[in-house]
C-alpha cells in the first residue's frame, strides 16, 4: 500500500495514521460549504450533530467511502494531509476505518469468547495478552445484563451487541478511525462508553441526536442542509453544563431501570430528583 506524500511514494500502515481532514464541498441545494477544512487528530472524540436530513449520515460515508469529490457533496478525505491510494478500502486488514452502526449484527453463532479469541489470533495479539479480558470488561460496563462468554453470539441481545461491538473494534480491532451512529438508541451506558474510550488513543466520530454526547466531545461539525455549517468546541458554560446534563441523564437512566423492575413512578420523585440537581448545581456555583 503506497501513499503519495509530498510527491514521495511512502507506505501507510495502519499505525502510521495520524489525521483525517474532510475538505468541504457543497451542499444539499449545491452550496458552498461554511467549513472549508476540518481535521481530526488521534486521540480526538468528535460528535456531528444536526436535525433529521441535515447530512449527518452522509458526512460519515463520506469518510468511510474516502471520498474524493466523487460523491454528491464533492467533499474530498485526506489521510496525514494527503490523499490516500485508491486500493485503501479493498483489503480490510489495511483500512483504517471501522464502523459501527445501529444495524450490524453477527452471523456467527460461535460462542462469544472463542469468537473473541479468533479475532485476537487473526490481529495477532499473543494468547497470555489480556485482549479477550478486557474486551468483555468494557463490553459488560456498557450493558445492564452481562455478556456470558460461554453463550453464543446470536444469543446476545440487541444492546448486548451493539456494546461487544464497540469493545472488540476499540480493544481487539485496530483501526485508527472509529465512526460510530446513532448509538444512543442501542440501550448501552453513554457516558461509561465515552470516558472508556478515551483511555484508547483513535479518533471517535460519533452522528449523534444526544446532548450529552456532543457535550462531552472534544468538538462538533454542526450540519444543516446537507452542509457543515460549523465547527465548535465547548466553552467554559458547555463543559459545566456537560456534567449536568449527565446527573440529569443519571436521573433518567434511574427512572427507566425503576419502569423496568415494574415500579411506579410519582411527581415526588421527580421533584426530589430535580431539586437534588438545583442544590448540587447551587452548591457548586457559590
Ligand atoms: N451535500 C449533499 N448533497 C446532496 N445530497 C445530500 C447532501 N447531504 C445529504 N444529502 C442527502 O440528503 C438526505 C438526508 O441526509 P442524511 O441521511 O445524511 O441526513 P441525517 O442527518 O443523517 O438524518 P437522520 O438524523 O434522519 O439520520 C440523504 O438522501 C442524503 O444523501
Ligand atoms: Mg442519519
Amino acid at each position: 500500500m503506497f501513499q503519495v506524500f509530498h510527491g514521495k511514494k511512502t507506505k501507510l500502515s495502519l499505525s502510521d495514521v495520524q489525521s483525517v481532514t474532510i475538505l468541504g464541498g457543497q451542499g444539499k441545494a449545491g452550496q458552498k460549504e461554511e467549513v472549508a477544512e476540518v481535521r481530526f487528530e488521534m486521540g480526538n472524540v468528535v460528535s456531528i450533530v444536526g436535525s433529521t436530513g441535515s447530512g449527518k449520515t452522509a458526512l460519515i460515508n463520506d469518510i468511510e467511502l474516502f471520498a474524493n469529490a466523487n460523491t454528491p457533496t464533492r467533499r474530498k478525505v485526506l489521510i496525514n494531509g494527503a490523499t490516500p491510494p485508491p486500493d485503501l478500502m479493498e483489503d480490510p486488514s489495511k483500512n483504517p476505518i471501522s464502523r459501527i452502526t445501529q444495524h450490524t449484527n453477527f452471523l456467527t453463532d460461535l460462542p462469544v469468547e472463542t469468537f473473541l479469541h479468533m479475532h485476537a489470533k487473526v490481529r495477532k495479539y499473543n494468547s497470555d495478552e489480556n485482549v479477550v479480558k478486557e474486551t468483555l470488561d468494557f463490553a459488560n460496563q456498557l450493558t445492564g445484563e452481562p455478556i456470558i462468554p460461554e453463550n453464543s453470539m446470536t444469543e446476545l441481545s440487541g444492546g448486548q451487541t451493539r456494546a461487544l461491538l464497540i469493545a472488540d473494534a476499540v480493544v481487539i480491532g485496530n483501526s485508527p478511525v472509529l465512526l460510530l451512529d446513532e448509538i444512543e438508541n442501542a440501550g448501552i451506558h453513554r457516558g461509561r462508553a465515552m470516558e472508556l474510550l478515551r483511555n484508547y488513543q483513535k479518533i471517535f466520530i460519533f452522528v449523534t441526536h444526544d446532548p450529552k454526547i456532543a457535550l462531552l466531545s472534544d468538538f462538533r461539525i454542526v450540519m444543516s442542509n446537507g452542509a457543515m455549517q460549523k465547527v465548535l468546541y465547548p466553552d467554559d458554560d458547555e463543559k459545566i453544563i456537560a456534567g449536568e446534563i449527565s446527573k440529569l441523564d443519571d436521573l433518567m437512566i434511574k427512572f427507566r431501570n425503576r419502569l423496568w423492575e415494574g415500579e411506579r413512578i410519582t411527581q415526588k420523585d421527580l421533584a426530589v430528583g430535580l431539586s437534588k440537581l438545583i442544590a448540587d448545581e447551587m452548591e457548586g456555583s457559590s
